[in-house]
């Protein structure tokens, strides 16, 4: 049973902690955020202890309440306040947020010298899988024509990122990339391969951001899976996790 501790009980927190609730694999054990409310001894809707990180002693803390792995749904600043303590007990580290600074993002990589880290800007299971396979179907037919489309809810007023990033993972431009805006559609993306005589869809729908906590519980089975330390992208672990499953099939 692998122990965790999330960092972060905003709206993507508090339902990753749901979710990781029913992985049987996984014990969530207490929820950090920022500031603890000085009224509020646990976090809701998962009922566990909760912490402030600016509140207390991170290293007594985590001595006397363990953990194998640290999940991170806060915010671009809250890696440097836990870092160090992932390198000194090599924690594993499961980290989503999606506006890291470069600087961020060299730091991050630098925590993989000594522990098994992921940092990943987009944690959907499905997501991540529907790139894999888009890419791979590219790759077999390069000469088909290919569009993106994305819908979301009415009044989301930029192109989604996670559409930008299947454009850039298939070297498209933004331009190839079709938006709609209807009502209160959460998450919808497809990846339309034209071909002369048939044509392909791959697609995706989000329908909670519980889906964010299956993601996270992916990374983190897969880190701990992994021998020595390293830096790794979603795509990374699911390649591993596919070529591992292809070898044995
Ligand atoms: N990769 C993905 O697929 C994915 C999906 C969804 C969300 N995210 C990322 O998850 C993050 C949170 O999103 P959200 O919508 O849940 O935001 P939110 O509702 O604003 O919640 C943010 C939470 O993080 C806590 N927090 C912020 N800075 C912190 C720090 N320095 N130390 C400890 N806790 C801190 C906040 O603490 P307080 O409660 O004390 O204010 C709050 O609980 C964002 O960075 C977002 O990009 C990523």
């Amino acid at each position: 049973m692998l122990k965790i501790g999330l960092i972060g009980c905003g709206k993507a927190g508090q339902a990753v902690a749901s979710a990781l609730q029913g992985e049987p694999d996984l014990a969530l054990r207490w929820i950090a955020r920022r500031t603890k409310p000085r009224d509020l001894d646990e976090c809701c809707p998962a009922g566990l202890p909760v912490v402030g990180l600016d509140q207390i002693d991170l290293a007594d803390w985590l001595d006397e309440h363990p953990v194998d792995a640290l999940i991170d749904f806060s915010g671009p600043d809250a890696v440097h306040l836990y870092g160090e303590e992932v390198r000194r007990r090599r924690l594993i580290l499961v980290t989503a947020i999606s506006a890291y600074s470069e600087a961020d993002l060299a730091y991050i990589r630098s925590l993989g010298e000594s522990a098994r880290v992921m940092s990943s800007p987009n944690i959907t299971l499905g997501i991540n899988f529907l790139i894999l396979a888009a890419r791979l179907l590219r790759e077999i037919a390069p000469h088909a024509d290919i569009a993106i489309l994305e819908e979301h809810f009415r009044d989301k007023p930029e192109i989604s990122g996670t559409a930008r990033k299947i454009a850039e993972s298939l070297d498209l431009e933004d331009a190839s990339i079709t938006s709609l805006r209807l009502g209160g559609i959460v998450g919808h993306h497809e990846v339309v391969f034209g071909f002369p005589y048939q044509t392909v869809r791959l697609s995706h729908d989000s329908i909670r951001r519980e889906a964010f906590g299956t993601g996270a519980a992916f990374a983190v089975r897969e880190l701990a899976k992994q021998v020595g330390p390293g830096y790794f992208s979603f795509e990374d672990l699911l390649m591993q996790r596919m070529r591992t499953q292809w070898l044995q099939a």
